[in-house]
């Protein structure tokens, strides 16, 4: 039986204590990447005790947090016992795969979960969010349908006309998702739908295509004000790029006519109000001509928000971090232009290194953010270039040309091809100890200098097969 039980939820704070030795709000962060290492720089900034929890070592976050742990936090039971031992003031998740049942039974206890535990889970999951935003926030979104099998699948797609979209019921980063021009492709489109999100299920989404104009992430802030009253403020449009569905380019302001700004915000206020509690949440909207559509909400600070490090005084981190404190904040924000890009790994293995970075920051409005995680795959994020310029075109050009010349050079120290195939140097026998390399042993061989560089990678650095967790989608 739980024994603590008090109200949930994110109290008005005007004063902190000491973290560690004192009372300062303890933050136990469910997911340590580099958004994560974002809300707790700012909360260490403010004076918070922040716990990092994910389930690699060395994961971006654990390396400011004041303690960590490794742990999967899809097992409920084990998720239930690290908040019992941690006693946070707030849990903080930063991630999707999380037992999201378990926190809001830890929240029906008495246990606070920001933004609330119930819209950690409703977002999660495309048929809920998208009956909530349409039916309840009566904002307009895309013709869908929910269907459970491939019969069903070929009738929902005729009806909504193509080209549709068939898409996971949990995924991201358009894991599972497939455009279908038509009849023939519904079966492998089901399929890859079907198979490809988080969990493997029969019920997917299918989706009107939206030709839209405009894509853009508005930034919602769920926030109290100096008087203690809860109020939303929305951030500038962010515009976004995404060759394929990777996040790629984002931008801050995204130039649009002013109506069309008001109604996106007023989409934007619409699904986080009804989502509640408080914190950051990141609405995805199309716009086409002058009509706005929901596509879905993530709970959390966005990914295509890293560029408020560069456009915002007060970045989506360091809002999500003061208002999860329960401190106040007054909006508006203002957004000064800036742009920001990632930089991807092309191949996997232990040990990402990247250079370039000398040419790179004689841009001196380029700022580089290193996430220093220990293992690469293709196309996980290892970092981000934000730059400031007098426009937002100039800002593009600059993280593009600085993103490039750093992207060139990236090496992963020990490329690990495939899990049968262990690199050059890995211990066969799989007695190396896991943890960090050995530092002072020589390397087995490559193209650089060989000194103070590690032998061989531990067993966990070969590459991840299909079904790692850091195959799938979300990966911090
Ligand atoms: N209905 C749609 N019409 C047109 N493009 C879409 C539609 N839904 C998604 N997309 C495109 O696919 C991307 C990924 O889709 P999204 O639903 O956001 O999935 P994920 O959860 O994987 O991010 C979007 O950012 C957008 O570019
Ligand atoms: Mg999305």
């Amino acid at each position: 039986m739980p024994t603590f039980r008090r109200p949930a939820g994110v109290p008005f704070r005007d004063r902190f204590g000491t973290p560690l030795v004192g009372a300062a709000p303890r933050l136990l962060l469910l997911g340590s990447g580099e958004i994560g290492r974002e809300v707790a720089l700012e909360a260490i900034r403010l004076g918070a005790e922040v716990v990092a929890v994910d389930r690699y070592a060395n994961a971006p976050a654990m390396a400011v947090a004041h303690r960590h742990h490794v742990r999967d936090m899809t097992d409920g039971a084990g998720l239930r016992a690290l908040v019992e031992r941690e006693a946070p003031d707030v849990i903080v998740p930063e991630i999707e795969q999380i037992a999201t049942d378990e926190l809001v039974r830890l929240e029906d206890d008495g246990w606070t979960v920001v933004p609330r535990a119930r819209a950690v889970r409703d977002t999660m999951d495309r048929e809920r969010v998208r009956r909530l935003a349409s039916r309840t926030a009566r904002v307009r979104t895309s013709a869908f349908a929910v269907v459970g099998d491939p019969a069903a699948a070929a009738r929902a797609a005729r009806e909504i006309g193509y080209p549709c979209l068939f898409k996971s019921m949990m995924s991201s980063s358009g894991h599972g998702m497939t455009r279908v021009d038509g009849p023939s492709g519904v079966a492998a489109a089901y399929r890859a739908a079907s198979g490809e999100g988080r969990v493997v299920s029969p019920r997917i989404m299918i989706e009107e295509f939206v030709p839209f104009d405009h894509e853009v992430t508005m930034l919602a802030l769920r926030h109290y004000d100096p008087t203690g009253t809860v109020r939303t403020t929305v951030m500038a449009p962010i515009g976004h790029a995404r060759p394929g569905t990777v996040y790629c380019e984002s931008w801050q302001p995204h130039r649009l006519p002013p109506p069309v700004v008001r109604s996106l915000r007023a989409v934007a206020t619409a699904v986080t109000d009804l989502l509640g509690g408080v914190g950051i949440f990141g609405v995805e909207c199309f716009v086409r001509g002058t009509e706005v559509y929901f596509s879905e909400v993530s709970p959390r600070p966005h990914d295509t928000g890293f560029v408020t490090l560069g456009s915002q005084w007060n970045s989506e981190f360091a809002l999500h971090a003061r208002a999860i404190l329960g401190l106040p904040y007054q909006g508006p924000e203002p957004a000064v232009p800036a742009a920001a890009r990632v930089l991807l790994a092309r191949g996997s293995g232990w040990a990402p290194s990247v250079g370039g970075l000398t040419a790179a920051l004689a841009d001196r409005r380029v700022r580089v953010h290193l996430f220093g995680k220990p293992e690469a795959h293709p196309s996980r994020r290892l970092g981000i270039v934000v730059a400031r310029a007098a426009t937002v075109t100039a800002a593009r050009r600059a993280v593009r040309r600085a993103a490039t010349l750093i992207e060139a050079t990236i090496r992963i120290e020990y490329p690990t091809p495939s899990r049968e195939a262990p690199p050059t140097g890995t211990d066969p026998t799989g007695s190396h100890p896991p943890g960090l390399p050995d530092r002072h042993r020589k390397a087995p061989k490559g193209d650089g200098p060989t000194e103070d560089r590690p032998s061989a990678p531990p067993p966990s650095a070969r590459s991840p097969g299909p079904n790692h967790p850091d195959r799938r989608a979300g990966t911090t």
